[in-house]
Order: C-alpha cells, then structure tokens, then sequence
C-alpha cells in the first residue's frame, strides 16, 4: 500500500502538486486521470523520488520515505517496476538485455535464472521474436511492450504505468490494456496507472483519482467515478471520454 498525505511539489514558481492526499490500495489498480501537464508524471516521479519532495508524508508498505537518502530509495525503488511514458529502453542494448538489467544490475541473480524470467516475461507480452532486435527496430506499440516486460522482470510489488496507451493505436492501445489486466491477475500486483486515455483508464481501473489544479479532486470506484457530482471532473469526462464507453462501463 502506498499513503500520500499532504504532497507538496513545485518547480520555480509553478505549483504542480499543491496539496496531494491518496490512497493506493494494495493488490488493485490505481487510475490516476487529468489534464495533459497537471501533474501525473511529477507524481509518480515524486513517489519514486526521481523528483525531490517539497513537503508531506509518503508511506510504502508502512515505511515512512519522507526523509529517506537517495541510498535508502533505491532500496524502494527495486520494489517498483515502472514503465516511463516514452518506454524509455536503452537505445544501444538488446531487446533482451533491456529486460534482464534490472536482474543483472541486482548482481546476484545467476545468468541461467536471469535468461529464463526475461524469456518468460517476453513471452507473456509477446515479444519473444525479438530478443535480438534493438529498440530502433521496434514500433511503439513492441516498445511499450518491451518496457512492460522490463517493468515487471525483477517480481516487483508495485507497478507504475506512466501513459501506457498514449500514441499507440487503437487495436495496440487494446493489446496493452489487457496486457496491464493480465499482469494484474497474474502477478497480483499493485498498480498506479496515469492516463489521459480515458477508455484504458475505464478498461484497466478498479480506483479511480482525479488529479487537478494540484489536488486529488475526487476518488472512488468506477461507478462513483462515472456519475460524480464533482463540476471540474465532470467537464473533464465530458471532453475525455467516449459517450459509448461511459454508457457502456456506468452501467
Ligand atoms: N523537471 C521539471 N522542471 C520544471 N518543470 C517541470 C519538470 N517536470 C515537470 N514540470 C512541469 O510540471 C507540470 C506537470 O508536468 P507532468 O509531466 O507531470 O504533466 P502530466 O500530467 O504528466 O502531463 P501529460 O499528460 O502531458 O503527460 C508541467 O507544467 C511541466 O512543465
Ligand atoms: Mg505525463
């Protein structure tokens, strides 16, 4: 589980995240949803202190990271598979390489151990054609996958997905979204996914999180989410989401 209270970030003179208060739930998905430039990419970088905090509490699994050293958070951040909004592989490494770092930065995972879980989770997310490929032979959609594979190769016990959907078309964005609800029931992980693709927020979510003007302006289960009294996420529905799918997901 994961605790924000009173989460403070800002750049210069630009408030991003005013005042933070959320909840994620262990075992769930966490769907983080908001204008493009709030504050949802700060956010999960502020978790993972990529991203200094300002000010408030963030607590993982019971443990209070506030203050912890950069020493301290990598212990943390070995706990989280996090695939970056632009997949963010190493351009000059291997399909397969890219996937088993995590393991090999680790050090003490056997070769033989490591091939096995990168070819499995290659497999799971069907890219095991192309271990030897680099990421510049890759379309968007292999590269998302990829990454997803790297995210989840060292068994990590939360899994932040920052715009999983975002660029990819619609058969590929539906591909990645089910691949997020597999691994959601295979691994039984915690998940946080940001997004401002509605329709994979309404396919992969359980909690639903407004993030706006530096706030959670409101959380809840999918049907509270879709019939809100809450204007400012109202209006945000109304420009975001495909009429159809909230029809289809409010009842
Ligand atoms: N390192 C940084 N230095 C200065 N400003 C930053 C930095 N990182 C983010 N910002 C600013 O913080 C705001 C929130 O950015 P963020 O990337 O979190 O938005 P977002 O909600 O993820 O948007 P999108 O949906 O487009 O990905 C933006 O105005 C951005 O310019
Ligand atoms: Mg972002």
């Amino acid at each position: 589980m994961i605790e924000l209270y009173g989460v403070k970030k800002s750049f210069d003179d630009q408030i991003v995240l005013r005042d933070i208060g959320l909840t994620i739930p262990k075992g769930r998905t966490t769907v983080v949803v908001g204008q493009s430039g709030c504050g949802k990419s700060v956010l999960l970088r502020v978790i993972l202190r990529l991203t200094s905090l300002d000010d408030g509490k963030i607590i993982i699994n019971g443990m209070d990271t506030s203050e912890y050293s950069e020493h301290e958070m990598m212990s943390i951040r070995r706990k989280v598979g996090m695939l970056f909004q632009g997949s963010a592989l190493f351009d000059s490494m291997t399909v397969w390489e890219n996937v088993a770092y995590p393991l090999l930065e680790n050090g003490n995972v056997p070769i033989d151990e490591i091939d096995k879980r990168v070819l499995e989770l290659l497999d799971f997310t069907e890219m095991g054609d192309a271990v030897d490929k680099l990421p510049g032979a890759l379309s968007g959609g292999m590269k998302k996958r990829v990454a997803l594979a790297r995210a989840l190769v060292a068994n990590p016990d939360f899994i932040f997905y920052d715009e999983p959907t975002t660029g990819l078309d619609p058969i590929t964005a539906s591909k990645i979204n089910t691949l997020i609800r597999n691994t959601q029931e295979k691994y039984g992980a915690t998940s946080v996914v940001v997004t401002h693709d509605m329709v994979s927020a309404l396919t992969v979510g359980d909690l639903f999180a407004f993030l706006d003007a530096g706030i959670i302006a409101f959380v809840g289960e999918q049907n509270e989410f879709l019939n809100n009294d809450v204007a400012q996420l109202q209006k945000f529905l109304k420009k975001a989401a495909p009429d159809k799918y909230v029809e289809k997901f409010a009842k």
